[in-house]
């Protein structure tokens, strides 16, 4: 089974080829990145503009590098939601327009869905050991520019979700307190080199505990907090202390996600715990998460952490071998949940 994914949800233009294994065949990544850094974050107008100048091209390469005509494949697989309703709506009537052309089947795909099977993708000839079916129950951190979610997975497309943030992601958290701090888009990852430095008992940030002992997150307050306190410091002492401010700050976010993450592992003993997400690149998540007795962590390779069409192709595939396909009037919904996606048989 060869499956074409499409996803536009967000600033990537990004389309895959993927067999019914996780092998990916070929995927296409075309950034907008540079089209947004101006602005300091994703413009949506320019989003869908950009996926829509670049689209076509993207399936002609994924389908040159696979090897394959439209014709080979066995399905098209588009994220539907959630995201921004205009570049959603770029993937989805492309690849409307690609299934009834050809008469391939359609396939609507969840994007947090696609962050969570990533997990189970593999590359021909790489070292890295995806999940398999073996590995359920599997409990995902999902956790991204847009999401913060807590996933329980014990078998194929049935998804409970544990917790979510009520207000910020932990990305966009990163993302905007590294603007106030005049340090550019994206935040996360010059958040993680300065804050290297630093260090991250500097100052404590207030941490947020929900009475009930749930699994939600609450990233706002944490925001807020922080940029008070930069506003509180007088600019020699932030200069002089920026990399501990930045660490005391990067401490506070990892300490949030992997609490939760650590304590719904502690209580529901998956097999595994997969962090999947832009934020799964943090070093700081990830030592924090490593090592930890009796309980394996995986970390997807970053080109199958971020925004990918293999996920979705994956996906696709998945839902495909169950015969759940997507009728020709689909649509866009920004606010997908990941449960509207869950096969409770
Ligand atoms: O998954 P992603 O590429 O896009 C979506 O939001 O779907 O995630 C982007 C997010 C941004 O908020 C970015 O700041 C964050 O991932 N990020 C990081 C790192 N690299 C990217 N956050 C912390 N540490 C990093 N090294
Ligand atoms: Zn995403």
């Amino acid at each position: 089974m060869r499956i074409l994914g499409i996803e536009t949800s967000c600033d990537d233009t990004a389309v895959a080829v993927v067999d019914e294994s996780g092998l990916v065949l070929s995927s296409v990544i075309s950034s907008q990145d540079t089209f947004h850094r101006k602005y300091d974050g994703i413009v949506p107008e320019i989003a869908s503009r950009r996926h829509t100048a670049t689209i076509i091209a993207c399936v002609d390469e994924a389908l040159l590098q696979a090897g394959i005509r439209i014709r080979d494949v066995d399905g098209i697989a588009v994220t539907y939601g959630p995201g921004l309703i205009g570049s959603l709506l770029v993937g989805v009537e492309t690849a409307k327009g690609m299934a009834l052309a050809s008469g391939k089947p359609l396939i609507g795909v969840n994007h947090l869905e696609g962050h969570i099977l990533a997990s189970f993708l593999r590359d021909a000839g790489e070292e890295n050991t995806p999940l398999t079916a073996t590995d359920f129950p599997v409990l995902a951190l999902i956790v991204s520019g847009g999401h913060t979610e807590l996933v329980y997975i014990d078998r194929w497309l049935h998804y409970e979700v544990l917790g979510a943030t009520r207000d910020d992601a932990a990305g966009e958290t990163l993302d905007k307190f590294a603007k106030y701090l005049g340090l550019g888009y994206p935040g996360g990852p010059v958040i993680q080199r300065i804050g290297a430095a630093g260090d991250p008992s500097f100052h404590a940030f207030p941490r947020v505990t929900f009475s009930k002992g749930g699994y939600e997150f609450s990233f706002s307050g944490l925001k807020t907090a922080g940029i008070n306190y930069v506003k509180s410091l007088p600019p020699a002492e932030l200069e002089a202390h920026l990399p501990d401010v930045v660490a005391s700050f990067e401490s506070a976010v990892v300490e949030e996600l992997a609490g939760r993450a650590l304590r719904a592992a502690r209580n529901l003993s998956p097999r595994v715990l997969t962090v999947v997400g832009g934020v799964a690149a943090n070093k700081r998540l990830r030592a924090r998460l490593s090592g930890w007795p009796g309980l394996r962590i995986y970390f997807p390779p970053m080109r199958y952490c971020t925004d990918n069409g293999a996920m979705i192709a994956y996906v696709g595939a998945r839902r495909l071998m169950t015969g759940r396909l997507t009728s020709l009037d689909l649509d866009a919904c920004s606010s997908l949940g990941i449960e509207d996606s869950s096969v409770e048989s």
